[in-house]
Order: structure tokens, then C-alpha cells, then sequence
């Protein structure tokens, strides 16, 4: 909800410093139209090529911004950021629906889209193809939820059929929360879908993690129903760690208002409340806050669509890459991740020392599996700015580690 801003509390000086503040280098950035010239270098001696599934490598302009003097976060400045950033951030979610940012990384927004919305008791329905699938429903425990797991096979994605069983078998489901893009193996769920099975086959409140996937991937948060839509800085939104963002419908609301969970940090009244005034409730991660103001901002300029397809090509480009290779993929090719890809180890590759010579000889790191896939899989993160370069220079570093190792 954007009010429109009441600037009339703030002194004359307050707000020439708003006009100020936009003719610095990077707010001109920001009001001038993208792209602008950016780039983020291969490996060098002093920086590795990331390539892991977040935090993301930035470039120069974002750094710069990083490292601007603090702002008053209860002044017109960040008044106004916040306007801006809020707009963009519908945009991107393609909904009318209420979004907020928070300052906590991406579980944070999980465990606000749980506090807010379910109660102790709540019959809550948890769709699991990975780790973090699995963190999704054990915070809907912690905070008491009564949860029934459906777990898929590492590499899969949710089985529309499945769910659809298992949600014709139960009366009485408040929420489903599951992943979207599953960081662990590299696998999307077919989130469209699962939206629409989810809504006939149930009243249920659809809570997503898309922390690894929005940005990056499209959600169209008001035509596919979602109430709340969790995410984070440090992935596809080409920013420092720092804030979550969560959209949140008028059901979730309705949701929030009968909630009885306890809350406080996270209880999204408090965001509402001052949001109203353009102000945050509590002291904001400002340097991730004013990287995230050009990111949204360079993401509308782009054009949505334009960096969805931009993720999708450079995606297709790693899996086509690895497969050359001759490595085989994790995730089922229908459901690949447009942000990561889950790359499987060959046969007897010690998977700790792959991880490690690529790094010492190469300077580039990877993402190595997690939990049961520890030693497996490797994964090449693709979220944010990427190039081309940097996923070739990647590919052409776990050729040759791999070459080494199994002559
Ligand atoms: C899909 C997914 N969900 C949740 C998280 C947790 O986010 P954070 O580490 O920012 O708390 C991650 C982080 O990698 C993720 O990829």
C-alpha cells in the first residue's frame, strides 16, 4: 500500500537534501535509463569468479553505491527510496498486492510469510524437493504448524498429480508453503501450476520461497494467486546480503488478523505501520537498501521480460556448456533451474577436492552439494549479472580440474 507521501512534516533543508541525494552519481544512475555500460570482470589474483547460487558477484556501480555515506532512515530520503523501490518491486511481482522489505536474509521472509499468516495447530501442507524445502516445514513446525510432508526425489520437481491427491486426502489446509527454485539441486517448481492445483483443489494460503528464483524467473504473484512470496537481496537482485522482500495479499491479511502465533521482529503490522509514513520499523540494512534501489530500478528499465530471458539464455548456455562436457545434470531437463544448475560429479571424483582445486588453481568457486548430495553434485550459480565469460571460464575450470583428476 503506497501513500502518497505527506512531506509537509519535514524542514526545508530535509527535503533540498532529497533533491540532492538524486544528483549524486548513482541516484543519476538511477534516473537515467539502463543499461548504462556495467561489467564484472573474470577471475583476476585478487577476485574469484562466484559462481555460487548467491550471494552474487556485484559490479562497480553497485560496490560504489554499496560504500554511500548513511542516509536518516526516518527522513524524506529514505522516504522517497522506498516509494520507488516499493513501485518496482510490484512490478517485477507483477501484483497490486502489498509488498515490504525487511532486513534479515531470505529465512527471515520464510519464517515472516509463516508467523503472519498461520497458528499453532493450523494444518499445514509442505511440498519438498530439497534442503530447503525441508527448512520451509520445519519453521512451520517451530512455530507449531500441524505438517504433512510430500517429499519428491532430489532432481524433481513437485508431481502436479501427486498433490493434487494429497490435497483431495486432507480437509482443513491453511497454507501449503513450498520452494520454487530449489537452490540445493537446481530444480524450478512449475509454480503456475502448482498455484492452480493448489487453488482448486483447495482454500489453502500459498506461501513461497522464491529466494532464489525472483528476479530472475517470472512470478506473477496476483494472476497465479500467491498470498506470500519470499525473497532476498543477495540472489537474482544483484545486491549485498541483507533484505528480504515479501509481497503479501489481501488473504494473507485476513490470515494475519486471525493469527494467534506470537511475533514481533517479523509481524508484518509493524511494516504496514510504517510504511504508511515512509519510514522502516526498525534500523535498515541501508547499504543493501540503496543497491536494491538500483537494481529494482535497472530491472524496470531493462524491461522485466528482457532480464527473465537474459537469465533463461545464460542458463541454457551453462547447461548446454556442461553437457558438452560431457557431465550429466542433476535436475530433470523439464524443471532446470533458470539460476543455478546442479551439475552431477563423475563416478569417483572426490567431490571436496574438486571444490578445492578449482578454487587454488583457478580462482573460481563453485557451490558443492548439500546433505545427501555432499560430494555428488557441484552447482554453478547464474543469477544477477552474469556473462557469458564468466560461465565459460568456469566451465573451462572444471574441465580441466576434472581432466587432472581422473587421468
Ligand atoms: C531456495 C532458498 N531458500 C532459502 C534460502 C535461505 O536464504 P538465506 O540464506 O538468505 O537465509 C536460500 C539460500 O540459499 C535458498 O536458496
Amino acid at each position: 500500500m503506497i501513500a502518497q507521501r505527506d512531506y509537509s512534516r519535514f524542514t526545508n533543508s530535509e527535503l533540498e537534501s532529497v533533491v540532492v541525494v538524486r544528483e549524486n552519481d548513482h541516484y543519476r544512475k538511477i534516473l537515467s535509463p539502463f543499461p548504462y555500460e556495467r561489467s564484472i570482470p573474470v577471475s583476476s589474483q585478487n577476485q574469484p569468479n562466484l559462481r555460487i547460487p548467491g550471494p552474487v558477484p556485484l559490479p562497480d556501480d553497485v560496490l560504489e553505491i554499496a560504500g554511500s555515506q548513511m542516509i536518516n532512515h526516518r527522513g524524506p530520503k529514505y522516504a522517497d527510496m522506498l516509494d520507488r523501490m516499493s513501485a518496482n518491486l510490484k512490478t517485477v511481482f507483477m501484483t497490486k498486492n502489498d509488498v515490504y522489505f525487511i532486513t534479515s536474509s531470505g529465512t527471515g521472509a520464510m519464517e515472516a510469510a509463516v508467523v503472519n499468516t498461520i497458528s499453532p495447530g493450523d494444518k499445514i501442507l509442505s511440498i519438498i524437493i530439497g534442503a530447503f524445502g525441508e527448512r520451509f516445514a520445519e519453521i512451520a513446525e517451530a512455530y507449531g504448524g500441524d505438517v504433512t510432508r510430500i517429499s519428491f526425489d532430489l532432481g524433481q520437481a513437485a508431481d502436479l498429480d501427486k498433490v493434487r491427491e494429497t490435497l483431495k486426502g486432507m480437509s482443513g489446509v491453511k497454507a501449503v508453503v513450498f520452494t520454487h527454485n530449489e537452490s540445493s539441486t537446481g530444480v524450478s517448481n512449475p509454480l503456475e501450476d502448482l498455484c492452480r492445483v493448489i487453488h482448486e483443489e483447495s482454500d489453502a494460503l500459498i506461501l513461497v520461497d522464491a529466494v532464489s528464483s525472483a528476479g530472475g524467473v517470472p512470478i506473477a504473484v496476483d494472476a497465479w494467486g500467491i498470498d506470500v512470496v519470499a525473497t532476498a537481496s543477495q540472489k537474482s537482485w544483484v545486491s549485498p546480503p541483507g533484505i528480504s522482500m515479501v509481497t503479501f495479499s489481501k488473504k494473507a491479511w485476513e490470515a494475519h488478523a486471525r493469527s494467534i502465533t506470537p511475533k514481533y521482529y517479523f509481524d508484518i503490522q509493524q511494516y504496514e505501520d510504517y510504511v504508511k509514513i515512509g519510514q522502516p520499523p526498525f534500523t535498515p540494512c541501508l547499504p543493501t537498501m540503496f543497491t536494491l534501489e538500483v537494481a529494482l530500478q535497472s530491472m524496470v528499465d531493462e524491461g522485466i521480460e528482457n532480464v527473465f530471458a537474459r537469465h533463461h539464455e545464460i542458463a541454457q548456455h551453462t547447461r548446454d556448456g556442461a553437457k558438452a562436457l560431457g557431465l550429466d545434470l542433476l535436475p530433470d531437463p523439464r524443471f532446470a533451474s533458470n539460476t543455478v544448475t546442479a551439475i552431477r560429479l563423475p563416478e569417483g571424483v572426490d567431490g571436496k577436492a574438486f571444490l578445492a582445486q578449482v578454487n587454488k588453481n583457478y580462482n573460481v568457486i563453485f557451490g558443492g552439494g548439500q546433505k545427501s548430495l555432499v560430494g555428488k553434485i557441484f552447482r554453478i550459480g547464474h543469477m544477477g549479472w552474469v556473462e557469458k565469460a564468466h560461465i565459460d571460464e568456469a566451465l573451462k575450470a572444471a574441465e580441466e580440474t576434472l581432466k587432472s583428476m581422473t587421468s
